[in-house]
């Protein structure tokens, strides 16, 4: 996605480390994350209300991808959202937004 989309996040260098970690994700701490995808189209209310949290956390400038309407009304007065398409994903088609974190 990172090269697909490179353009859209010049200030993000290529080739990052990836790391993979098997667990909660919820518990997980993301507070150095430039980009951070969530496929949270099942998500309940509670798992994004805790992740709304967590994204609070986090530095001006950091992307946030999701694959459903996530903030109330789709909109957020920290998060611009960039882009909205439709993508194919490997059960069908989700709507993606990309929101960039602004203070
Ligand atoms: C839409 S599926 C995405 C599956 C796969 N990761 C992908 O991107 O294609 C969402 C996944 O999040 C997992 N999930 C939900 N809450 C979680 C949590 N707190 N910690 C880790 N995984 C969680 C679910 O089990 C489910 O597999």
């Amino acid at each position: 996605m990172i090269n697909t989309y490179s353009r859209l996040f010049d200030n993000i260098k290529l080739n990052p480390v990836v790391e993979f970690y098997n667990g909660d994700f919820l518990e997980h701490d993301w507070s150095n994350a430039s980009v951070i995808f969530s496929n949270s189209i099942c998500f309940n209310a509670s798992i994004k209300k805790t992740i709304i949290k967590k994204l609070e956390k986090l530095r001006e400038g950091v992307y946030f991808i999701t694959t459903c309407r996530f903030f109330p009304n789709n909109s957020d007065l920290f998060w611009d959202q960039l882009f909205s398409f439709k993508s194919k994903l490997s059960w069908g088609g989700a709507q993606v937004f990309i929101f960039q974190k602004t203070m």
